[in-house]
């Protein structure tokens, strides 16, 4: 379960939502559909140095006044208009300098208000009406449960007032809420809170202050009833910071793990950076609906409850890691993303990108890095690769977009963060950690881009990084081939790369690719030591002298790049990696080559109607000796009993046949599962729990492992396995282990799936992240009429249309999860997903265009199913559709 993978594919969630707003269709369908390119980057004509917002929240609507201290920007030619974003909100008053505009001094439109020649240096003040209780895109002020809260990255801040919305235009905020006091106890915005008070009438305020320059961008604010946990943390320098967690009541005792996750952050931010925490308080709210995991607000986090809730009966191991994942990332924003921000927003895997690299460092740190950095190698290639080599394919900072919100992808933030650990390790990790310190100490408080971090990387390493530079220009998964020749003691070893094309980049250039490379000899020992081979041109050959034999090599150690290396090697030779080589990474990725070259031939067989091809007998004869020495990381071992997924294998083929290559996952599953069926029964009992959970590395290790028995005994139905899992489910004290039992019951009918699922679906009735998991369960489970089951979830009571995660539980599971289904020849699974689609973009386009990213890429599939794909994409072509899925949509389409 890879946790940072999981936070832009699929959010799992809750929250107490007691109320909800009558659903009420977005009005505005008139979308900005204006395509927007890097190219035409202007800077702001004018700047903001200070704002004053004032938030008079009533029932029927909030009302919002700010006042600007505006100059024009002297770095800044051109036209002298200046241009205040905003949508969705009614105007009451526009005044410069005291004085109010008529409706002749400045243009409304649709998307803007735009005065035409202000003077150079003013005091501008706007009142303005929002509508939250109304809001479902979930952007801007919006009500998620009891609680107010605002989400404005990207360019959130325009449903909130008329401002420039964009993040070069940094200004230092104060920040008055006034609200009834009994609704809303709790007031909160960035910064200390430096006044509050009884405002008469049942209502009171408080007024915060933020001494950091900051992007409209980081701005939050939150008002409700809510309950906290409260902590703090001492920085190395001295300074007290105040740590407190906020979430609807009665959830408190489900956050103890964030709060230490955040102190565990905070501390490996100063010993490996020397980055110390710069206000006197660190304020994070979990709130039920939320488009993401998270957002970095400055000094006032919010997030969604999926990743801050934690508690070991209601959340697996996974969801433990994710928790303390996705915290840590947007702590770690605070200086790459706060600190230093973003010029504009084709700069994002500026921020984003060497903050996933931090997360990913700080994961690897917390214990088990080989299985650490297989989760990360899994999510680039089960997820960044198809997105590469889709309809949707984008170079790491991309050069035109319609809808910001649409390029939050996998590629900005995972390749993003690849591409660091690139310069990391061709800097060394020393020399790298000056150098992020570097670049955060020249750019403090500015709002910068990525060509503006190459270059301080470039002054503080030394590196030339001339060439590097096309990882983040070129979109693409470059293809590497290897080959070998040896004689007289020599070994040559030939590279060569080509990167297809992508939509808008037909012509490809070399990129620079570091490819570590090991040799090991017959009996597994190391000869000579690792290499990092650095591959710049088209093709390269380099030699080695002094053999006594031909060695086994093991290429790309580590994954050094995100990229496809097709290095044919035999059986025997991966079997001889699995069990020697000394990376756990390598160890790991010899299993999964071995497990696909069988895989991938018995798909092609099946897809050919010709009889299934059968598995090698070298790849049993490498698990019985997995299982009979193996690794002490026991998630080492179930990463490597792991088959891989259907996506990686599907990845193989130009267009894929869903059917064959389901059938041959099923098939080795099986196959494996007969041949081991006693060893996997004394490997689940050998790793069974033998006292209460705890969440650490040799514990869930050994989960990992147990759940991996049990998975592949329920795979051929193995005799009592029914009852023994049922009475897991039973027994368990935890949420990991009843995860496992409900996994392994999934698809077998019969009276112990009923008894476990029912009480599952009782039992946790109150815990909507809970519920979730049933939700995906149920619609994942295997079954002729799985359609049907969606479309009857789709009304049932538990669901809720208008929550984020309860749509990406439900529609995401089925989409996601049951290939079957959603793959079906007749089409029906795409049909369901449309009809969702057009449903949910009236409410929530960011949330609606996601889902129509599963539709888009039809070229991958083959027929009939591709087609299908493709008549509802242009079904959905002809609706009135958002800007956000209408981007996607086109994409496909083109
Ligand atoms: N900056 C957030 C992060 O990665 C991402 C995010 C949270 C976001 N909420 C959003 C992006 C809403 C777009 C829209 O940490
Ligand atoms: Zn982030």
């Amino acid at each position: 379960m890879a946790a940072s993978g999981d936070r832009l594919a699929a959010m799992a969630d809750a929250s107490g939502h007691r109320r909800h707003p009558t659903i009420q269709e977005q009005d505005d369908m008139t979308a900005n559909t204006q395509r927007k390119y890097r190219a035409d980057y202007q800077p702001p004509a004018y700047l903001i140095d200070d704002v004053a917002l004032d938030f008079d929240i009533r029932d029927t609507g909030t009302r919002v006044r700010g006042q600007y201290q505006v100059r024009r920007n002297p770095d800044a030619a051109g036209a002298a208009a200046l241009q205040l974003d905003g949508r969705d909100m009614q105007l009451h008053s526009v005044a410069i300098d005291g004085r109010a505009l008529g409706a002749d001094e400045y243009e409304l439109g649709e998307h803007a208000l735009v005065i035409a020649a202000p003077p150079s240096q003013f005091s501008l003040t706007i009142e303005n009406e929002i509508d939250p209780e109304h809001n479902l895109a979930l952007e801007g002020l919006y009500r998620s449960g009891d609680i107010l809260c605002t989400q404005c990255e990207a360019t959130g801040f325009s449903r909130i007032t008329y401002f420039p919305d964009r993040p070069d235009v940094m200004s230092r905020y104060t920040t008055r809420i006034e609200a009834d006091a009994d609704q809303y106890p709790v007031l909160l915005a960035n910064g200390n809170c430096v006044e509050s008070g009884d405002a008469g009438a049942g209502r009171h305020y408080a007024v915060f202050e933020d001494p950091f320059a900051k992007p409209c961008y980081l701005f939050a604010l939150v008002a409700g009833d809510l309950g906290m946990i409260r902590d703090s943390y001492t920085t190395a320098s001295g300074r007290e910071v105040d740590l407190r967690l906020y979430t609807e009541h009665g959830n408190e005792d489900q956050c103890d793990h964030a709060m230490a996750s955040l102190k565990q952050a905070m501390a490996w931010d100063e010993d490996t950076y020397g980055l110390e925490y710069d206000l006197d308080s660190y304020v994070t709210v979990a709130v039920g609906s939320f488009n993401m995991g998270a957002m970095e607000n400055k000094g006032l986090n919010v997030f969604n409850t999926a990743c801050i809730f934690a508690r070991a009966d209601t959340a697996t191991d996974g969801d433990f890691a994710l928790v303390r994942d996705v915290v840590a990332h947007e702590y770690f924003h605070n200086y790459t993303g706060n600190r230093v921000t973003c010029r504009d927003w084709f700069q994002l895997s500026l921020k984003e990108g060497l903050t996933v690299y931090r997360e990913h460092q700080f994961a690897i740190d917390q214990g088990s890095p080989g299985v650490t950095r297989i989760g990360q190698v899994r999510t680039i290639r089960e997820v960044q690769f198809p997105e590469d080599g889709g309809p949707r394919a984008h170079p790491v900072r991309p050069e035109s977009y319609v809808e910001m919100n649409n390029f939050y992808t996998i590629t900005v933030y995972e390749k993003g963060a690849e591409v660091i650990r690139m310069i990391a390790q061709m800097a060394g990790r020393d020399a790298f950690l000056r150098a992020v310190r570097h670049y955060l100490d020249k750019h403090d408080g500015q709002a910068v881009t990525i060509e503006d971090f190459v270059v301080a990387m470039e002054e503080s390493t030394g590196l030339d990084l001339d060439q590097f530079r096309r990882w983040y220009a070129q979109a693409g998964t470059p293809r590497l081939t290897l080959t070998t020749e040896f004689d007289q003691n020599q070994l040559r070893v030939r590279l060569t790369q080509s990167t297809p094309a992508t939509p808008d980049q037909s012509e490809k250039q070399p990129f620079d690719i570091p490819v570590a490379l090991a040799m090991f000899d017959a009996q597994g020992l190391p000869v000579g030591e690792p290499q990092v081979l650095r591959l710049n041109q088209a093709e390269q050959q380099w030699q080695f002298d002094g053999f006594d034999a031909q060695p086994t090599i093991s290429a790309l150690r580590g994954f050094t790049a995100p990229v496809k290396l097709d290095y044919p090697q035999s059986d025997a030779e991966l079997a001889r990696l699995m069990a020697f080589d000394s990376d756990p990474v390598s160890r790991w990725d010899a299993a999964q080559a071995l497990y696909l070259n069988t895989l991938v031939a018995d798909a092609r067989a099946r897809g050919a109607d010709q009889p299934p091809a059968a598995a090698p007998q070298a790849l049993f004869d490498a698990i019985e000796s997995l299982l009979a020495t193996p690794p002490d990381d026991r998630a080492l071992l179930a990463e490597m009993l792991t088959l891989p997924s259907e996506t990686r294998i599907g990845e193989q083929f130009d267009a894929t046949d869903v059917f064959a290559v389901n059938g041959a996952r099923r098939a080795l599953k099986q196959e494996i599962a007969r041949r081991f069926t006693g060893l996997f029964e004394t490997l689940r009992d050998a790793h069974a729990a033998s006292g209460p959970y705890v969440f650490d590395v040799a514990e869930s290790g050994r989960r990992r492992v147990f759940a991996l028995a049990l998975d592949y005994l329920a795979a051929i139905d193995a005799p009592g396995i029914r009852d023994h899992a049922l009475a897991v489910y039973n027994d368990a004290d935890n949420m990991t282990d009843r995860m496992a039992a409900l996994g392994a019951l999934r698809d077998l009918t019969g009276d112990a799936r009923t008894r476990a699922m029912t009480d599952f679906a009782e039992r946790w009735a109150d815990y909507p992240l809970v519920m979730d998991k049933w939700l995906r369960l149920q619609a994942s489970t295997r079954r002729d009429d799985a359609i049907a089951q969606v479309r009857a979830l789709l009304e049932d009571a538990r669901f809720d249309f208008t929550n984020p995660n309860r749509v990406r539980a439900l529609l995401g599971g089925f989409a996601r999860g049951n290939g079957e289904a959603f793959h079906h020849a007749d089409g029906q699974g795409y049909q369901l997903l449309a009809d969702e689609i057009l449903r949910l973009d009236r409410l929530n386009p960011q949330l609606a265009a996601a889902l129509a990213g599963l539709l888009a890429p039809w070229r991958r599939y083959a027929s009939p199913q591709g087609t299908a794909m493709r008549e509802q994409l242009t079904r959905l072509a002809a609706s009135d559709l958002s800007a956000n899925t209408g981007e996607i949509v086109a994409a496909g389409l083109a």
